[in-house]
C-alpha cells in the first residue's frame, strides 16, 4: 500500500511528495473517450462497473491516490433538481431553484438510498486499490450556484440576489446543501473512502466579508462533522487568495491552493498546522517540458521540504492536456523529491525549510 499521500495529509515526513490531479480522469485520455463513446457521461457515473473502470484508468501514470470518478452534482437529481451535461455547454439543471417554495421542496435524500451507485463503486474500488481513495462533494456554494442559475454562470447574478435579498432562504438553502453533503460525505468514508474532497470551486466569487457571514458556517458545519470520522478532508477552492485564513478557519485538514497564490505565502496565511495542496497552473501542462519542469521545481521550492505538501494542479486537468505531460510530469514531482540527490526535498524532511 503507497500511503504517502495520507502520510502528507497528516503532516508526517514522506519517501517522495504524493502528486494527484483533479480530473485525473477525463477527456484528454483516449481510454476516457473510448468509454465515453459507449455511455454518456452520467451513465458512467450511475454504472459501478464502469465508474471503477474510469477511476482506475489514470493510475498507470503513477498517481499516489485515486478519485472516484462522479460529479458533484450528482445529489442534485435525488433532491428534486435533475440536470443534464449538454454537448459543449456543461451543466444544464432543467427547473433553476428560484423562490423560497422551490427550496423548501428540495429533499434532504440519504445517501445510501439514492446515491448508492457511487458507494458501491466506492466498494470495489478498494478491493482493486493500492493506492489511497478520495471521495468527494461539491461545497453548498458552488452546488447553490448551479441549482439557482442552472449551469455554469459568468457573474453569479441569480446566486448573489438571493444571497443578499433574502438571507433568512439563503440560509436555509445552504443549511439543506450542507446537511446533504454531510450525509454524503460520510456515506463514502462507511463505504470505504479514505479521504475526503469538498470543492467549492468558485466560492472565490466572494470576498471575506461575505464569505465570513454567508459561507462560514456552513462549510463548518460539514467539516466539523466529516472530520471528526478521522480521515483528511481536503477543503478546496479556486480564486481564494483573499479568503484562505477564513476557509482555514472554517475548517479541512489540508487547504487547496490554486496558482494565483504562491504556495509558500498561502501556506504561512493557512497556518504550519494544515497541510497545502497545489498548485501548478494547469495551462502548464501545454508547455515544453522544461518549462513545466521549471514551473513544478518552483512549486516544490515554495513547500520547502516542510511536511505536508499534497503536489497537485490549482484546478482540473484541461480537455486536451498530452497524456505524456502528465506522466513526466507525476515522475518528476516523485524524483525531485525522493533520495540522496534530491535539490527540494529528501527525507527525513523539515530541517531546511522557512521557519515557522
Ligand atoms: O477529479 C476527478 O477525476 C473526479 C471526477 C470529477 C468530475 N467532476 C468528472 C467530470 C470531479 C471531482 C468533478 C467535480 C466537479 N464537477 C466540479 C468541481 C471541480 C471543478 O473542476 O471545479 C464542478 C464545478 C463540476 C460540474 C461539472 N461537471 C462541470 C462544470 C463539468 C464540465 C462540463 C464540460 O463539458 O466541460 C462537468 C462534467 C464532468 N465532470 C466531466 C468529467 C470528467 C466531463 C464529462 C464528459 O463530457 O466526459
Amino acid at each position: 500500500m503507497n500511503d504517502r499521500f495520507l502520510r502528507a495529509c497528516r503532516r508526517e515526513p514522506v519517501d517522495a511528495t504524493p502528486v494527484w490531479f483533479m480530473r485525473q480522469a477525463g477527456r484528454y485520455m483516449a481510454e476516457y473517450l473510448e468509454i465515453r463513446a459507449k455511455y454518456s457521461m452520467l451513465e458512467v457515473c450511475r454504472t459501478p462497473e464502469l465508474a471503477t473502470q474510469v477511476t482506475l484508468q489514470p493510475l498507470r501514470f503513477g498517481v499516489d491516490a485515486a478519485i472516484l470518478f462522479a460529479d458533484i452534482l450528482l445529489p442534485l437529481e435525488p433532491m428534486g433538481a435533475p440536470f443534464d451535461f449538454a454537448k459543449g455547454e456543461g451543466p444544464v439543471v432543467h427547473e433553476p431553484i428560484r423562490t423560497s417554495a422551490d427550496i423548501d421542496k428540495l429533499r434532504l435524500i440519504d445517501p445510501e438510498e439514492s446515491l448508492g451507485y457511487c458507494l458501491e463503486a466506492i466498494r470495489m474500488l478498494r478491493r482493486e486499490l493500492k493506492v489511497p481513495l478520495i471521495g468527494f462533494a461539491g461545497a453548498p456554494f458552488t452546488l447553490a450556484s448551479y441549482l439557482i442559475e442552472g449551469g455554469k454562470s459568468a457573474h453569479f447574478t441569480a446566486t448573489k440576489r438571493l444571497m443578499y435579498a433574502e438571507p433568512e432562504a439563503w440560509h436555509r438553502l445552504m443549511g439543506k446543501l450542507a446537511e446533504v453533503v454531510r450525509r454524503f460525505l460520510r456515506a463514502q468514508v462507511a463505504a470505504g473512502a479514505q479521504a475526503l474532497q469538498v470543492f467549492d470551486s468558485w466560492v472565490g466569487q466572494l470576498g471575506p466579508d461575505d464569505y465570513t457571514r454567508f459561507i462560514a458556517p456552513h462549510m463548518r458545519a460539514i467539516l466539523s462533522d466529516v472530520q471528526s470520522t478521522g480521515v483528511p478532508v481536503i477543503h478546496f477552492g479556486t480564486g481564494t487568495s483573499t479568503l484562505l485564513e477564513l476557509m482555514a478557519q472554517a475548517g479541512g485538514t489540508v487547504i487547496g491552493v490554486d496558482w494565483r497564490d504562491r504556495l509558500g505565502e498561502a501556506w504561512g496565511r493557512v497556518g504550519y498546522d494544515k497541510a497545502v495542496q497545489g498548485n501548478l497552473d494547469p495551462t502548464v501542462l501545454f508547455a515544453p517540458r522544461s518549462v513545466i519542469q521549471e514551473q513544478a521545481r518552483a512549486v516544490l521550492l515554495q513547500a520547502a521540504t516542510r511536511p505536508g505538501h499534497i503536489f497537485n494542479l490549482g484546478h482540473g486537468i484541461l480537455p486536451g492536456t498530452p497524456v505524456e505531460e502528465v506522466e513526466a510530469l507525476v515522475d518528476f514531482v516523485h524524483t525531485e523529491t525522493s533520495g540522496p540527490h534530491s535539490r527540494v526535498g529528501s527525507s527525513p524532511r523539515g530541517s531546511s525549510g522557512p521557519k515557522d
